[in-house]
């Protein structure tokens, strides 16, 4: 089950999985010509003003996920957007770590995993996300903030 968005959401953590570091280098047909650092100046600049706070962190490394995931939890993080790159379809770890938390998450995928190799159709994530985009390109990241940021309006 997803769990229920706070209105008093202040702080937004984007979430970034292995190989996303390589954007704009890696495989751009599928996952285009922006890097991370210009997707990640573009959901910042979206919240300015907003009275929410948005983070950004990368890591190759599952357990730095993890410990990221771990300290929101401790810091009292609203909401997460998370692209959890190749560990959508192998992490039962990430999984139990954002299950352990009461903080919402909304998982975003670049590419439309579901018209991509079997092995990518499956996600550990998507039966406890509130939601999940995928295949918009990297406009789902802030289609996702989008969301969140409306939900503290209504
Ligand atoms: C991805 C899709 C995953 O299958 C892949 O391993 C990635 C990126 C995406 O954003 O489309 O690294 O999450």
């Amino acid at each position: 089950m997803a769990k229920p968005i706070s209105e008093n959401v202040h702080s937004v953590l984007i979430l970034h999985g292995p190989n996303l570091n390589l954007l704009g280098q890696r495989e751009p047909s599928i996952y285009g010509s922006e890097s991370l650092d210009d997707i990640n100046g573009r959901l910042t600049e979206a919240a300015v003003g907003t009275g929410v706070s948005v983070s950004c962190f990368q890591s190759n490394h599952e357990g730095e996920l993890i410990d990221r995931i771990q300290k929101a939890g401790r810091d009292g993080v609203g909401f997460i957007v998370i692209n959890p790159a190749a560990y959508t379809h192998t992490s039962v770890a990430i999984r139990d770590a954002l299950a352990g938390l009461s903080i919402p998450f909304i998982e975003v995928h670049i590419s439309n995993i579901h018209t991509r190799e079997s092995f990518r159709h499956k996600s550990y994530l998507s039966d406890i996300a509130v939601g999940t985009i995928c295949g918009l390109g990297s406009r789902g990241y802030d289609l996702a903030l989008a969301y969140v940021l409306l939900r503290g309006k209504e």
